[in-house]
């Protein structure tokens, strides 16, 4: 990250739930070893990849040259001679270029501006453009796949047609202003100018476009293709589940609390087993503000203590200042000052920033029908949603984290049980409702000794019913206030849970926690924390001569359900991996003993290839770049326990000890972890979704160049990334967020 404001780290949690403080102090010495000397990819610039046929990219194949590709493997199913993660490791980059293995090609397919319709025009990329309900969005993020057969329907084996549903999570800004969307960079003082404003809403929120393979293997868009479609913050939306006509709800636009308006900040995403997409509202909070005098207005009831504990006190600025384009209710939405006489707020927006923060369902399908809010999953800063492997007879369950220092990660599980019936079903919102409607919410509260319980988000829960911090009127009130309600049951604050994904080989489920600064081993105010043993690191990395402290490079978690039932109230976990620099101390830091190919920090994007198996890992980072870009790996893990206990032993400054008992996984070895992609300068990977056949991967490369200086903005060469323009993609400098595909070479499976 820039040394602007982070609105990707929002921190308001101020409860006073417990940590661990001290666990057992009994010293468990694991063996390891350095491992290096493998291979390492060297990077040669050089021409474009091979084999795509694509635009001309920046990819940097390693030398030497490939060998000579073997015959493409006749159909999806692996070759004999196929070996997952054979590829050799991609060395760690500054270059402003996507970096692969040998032997893979990719190219961009769809960046911010595309037009998504025969009659928009080509993007100019300098500021000029307007029409962006016609357009790729901007911030790529998580995204899925859903086939197309010949016939233009729902077909789950196609591969070489299909619909890529896409996040566009937000724009790149430095005060105000989306000033790559700007001729001139855009105003960067209040009032903002309505023209300005609609443009930086409609690139927000998500897109539908059509992809297709052609005869020689190129992947591209399809611009004029009838289910291409855009969702912005300002298309009707649906509220549905527990809150849905709750007094919460209630605006001036929707008096009866059953719609609102637009979806924001979508980060990671989930694909239902019914085949529709999920995506993940964030870091909504940031758009609204609040009169300085709001809490008075409010009469300080208990509103007040719910905008606290998301992050918006009074007197609060938006990041944008959309409420100042103009008395149009699409501008005047963002204030959420209580400014009108009524009781339930009917005649303003005060209740409006209770209409984001939720998983959001649609029919990627078809583009008529409205997407909906499934409040019962709760509201917080949504991140994926990772579902349990459906089993006839058994309920389903979906787990999803709250990416803020010192949040929860939650699971909800549905009232229905699975039918195989509802796989392929004719009405997908309606199966949507059948599942994520009715059911529970839970909260994760991880114990030592690789022990965790998921706590129950109802008033059937005392601690719920009973919480002195916030009285919950019903359900509604509780999945609206989920943050309150799970401080209520004593859930662990994590180091920022980013995306969680189901291993489909054992049902386990894996979280990112991408980093805390809030950790230290004596909290010196109520926003830091002491470590725990889910959360067991606090140290100091050196960025040049900047201490970055707290848990810099982040980890990898992961659970598994007692009895492999998603239904479960208890489970098992350990660390599947700590982030780390290689040359981080292995006793203290580099838990995980990675090498030079395998080092990585801030873990943020996590997918399981469906076809491989291989665990991708994104990363999202500002710790670890004064020496390498963002990253993608590609692992082979194993399972909860398969490592051992650690104990680590902090000293306090009056030489007192602390200790914290943490489980960590086996370590990776050259075979199960490899870096395998480096993005372009200033971005971050994000989004991971394929082809059922494993031979295609389409890859999120958000925000490049996202630390330019407005200032800088008439002088390219002051970029700090012109990615994707320098690889031959689209008019003008400016970077742009982009989708590439990847594949190999030799036809075989991406991460083979
Ligand atoms: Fe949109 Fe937490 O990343
Ligand atoms: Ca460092
Ligand atoms: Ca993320
Ligand atoms: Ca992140």
């Amino acid at each position: 990250m820039s040394d602007r404001i982070d609105f990707n780290d929002e921190d308001s949690n101020r409860s006073a739930n417990p940590t661990f403080d001290s666990v057992l102090a009994n010293r468990l010495n694991r063996r390891g070893l350095l491992l290096g000397g493998v291979s390492a990819a060297v990077l040669t610039a050089c021409g474009g990849g091979s084999g795509g046929g694509g635009v001309g990219f920046p990819i940097l194949p390693p030398a030497p040259a490939p060998a000579p590709a073997p015959a493409p493997a006749p159909g999806p199913a692996p070759g004999p001679v196929e070996k997952l993660l054979g590829f050799g490791a991609v060395a760690k980059s500054l270059a402003d270029s996507v970096v692969i293995p040998v032997g893979y090609s990719a190219s961009v397919i769809y960046a911010l501006g595309d037009p998504l319709s025969g009659t928009t025009p080509a993007y100019a990329n300098d500021g000029t453009d307007t029409d962006f309900e016609n357009r790729g969005g901007d911030h790529h993020d998580g995204m899925e796949w859903f086939g197309l057969g010949a016939d233009g329907k729902r077909s789950d084996s196609s591969i070489d047609r299909g619909l890529l549903a896409v996040n566009h999570e937000a724009t790149t800004d430095e005060t105000l202003a989306s000033f790559f969307l700007h001729a001139n960079g855009g105003t960067t003082t209040l009032p903002r100018p309505a023209a300005e404003v609609d443009k930086e809403v409609a690139v927000h929120g998500i897109a539908v476009l059509e992809v297709r393979k052609d005869g020689a293997g190129k992947w591209s868009y399809v611009q004029d293709s009838a289910f291409n479609h855009r969702v912005t913050p300002l298309t009707e939306i649906d509220i549905a589940g527990p809150a849905k006509g709750d007094a919460l709800m209630k605006t001036k636009y929707s008096p009866t609390g059953v719609k609102t308006r637009g979806t924001l900040n979508n980060c990671g995403t989930g694909k239902t087993p019914w085949g529709t997409f999920l995506t993940g509202e964030e870091n909504w909070v940031n758009y609204f503000t609040r009169a300085a005098g709001d809490d008075t207005a409010r009469g300080n009831d208990k509103s007040v203590t719910s905008l606290k504990r998301y992050g918006r006190t009074a007197g609060t600025a938006s990041r944008h200042g959309w409420e100042s384009a103009g008395a149009d209710d699409k501008y005047q939405r963002w204030n959420i000052s209580k400014t009108g006489a009524s009781t339930d707020g009917t005649d303003d927006y005060r209740n409006e920033m209770n209409g984001m923060g939720f998983v959001v369902e649609f029919d990627p399908y078809n583009k008529s029908k409205l997407g909906v809010k499934r409040t019962a999953l709760g509201r917080y800063a949504h991140e994926s949603i990772a579902f349990s492997k459906p089993v006839v007879g058994q309920k389903v369950a979906c787990y999803m984290g709250d990416d803020a220092r010192n949040e929860y990660f939650y699971k909800f599980v549905s009232d229905a049980v699975w039918s195989e019936a509802d796989a392929n079903p004719v009405d997908p919102l309606a199966t949507g409702a059948k599942y994520l409607d009715q059911g529970t919410l839970y909260v994760a509260r991880f114990d030592a000794d690789g022990a965790g319980t998921w706590q129950e988000l109802s008033l059937s829960n005392p601690a719920v019913a009973g919480f002195a911090g916030y009285s919950f009127a019903n359900l509604a009130d509780v999945v609206v206030n989920a943050r309150l309600a799970a401080d209520a049951v004593g859930a662990t604050k994590m180091d920022r849970p980013e995306w969680c994904a189901t291993n489909p080989a054992n049902g386990e489920v894996y979280l990112t926690l991408t980093n805390n600064s809030n950790r230290r081993i004596e909290p010196a105010s109520s926003s830091q924390l002491a470590p725990d043993p889910a959360n067991p690191r606090v140290y100091t990395d050196m960025k040049g001569a900047t201490a970055q402290s707290g848990n810099p490079n982040g980890h990898i978690l992961r659970m598994a359900d007692a009895g492999g039932n998603p239904a479960s109230t208890s489970f098992r976990w350990d660390v599947y991996a700590f982030g780390a620099e290689s040359g981080a101390n292995a006793d203290t830091v580099n838990l995980s003993k990675l090498t030079g190919d395998q080092d990585f920090s801030s873990p943020d994007g996590l997918v399981f290839s469906r076809s491989t198996g291989i665990c991708w890992i994104q990363t999202d980072d500002g710790a670890y770049t004064d020496v390498t870009n963002c990253m993608m790996l590609a692992a082979l893990p194993g399972q909860v326990g398969d490592g051992a206990k650690k104990t680590l032993t902090y000293q306090r400054a009056d030489s007192t000890q602390y200790t914290v008992d943490t489980m960590i996984g086996k370590q990776p070895t050259a075979d199960t972890l490899k870096r395998f992609l480096v993005g372009p300068s200033g971005c971050e990977l994000t989004g991971l979704c394929e082809t059922p056949d494993g031979k295609a991967i389409f890859v999120n490369i958000q925000h490049p160049g996202e630390s330019t200086k407005q200032a800088n903005l008439a002088d390219p060469s002051k970029y700090t990334s012109q990615w994707p323009s320098n690889a031959g993609y689209g008019a003008g400098k400016r970077p742009r967020s982009a989708t590439i595909v990847i594949t190999k070479d030799d036809g075989g499976r991406v991460g083979s």
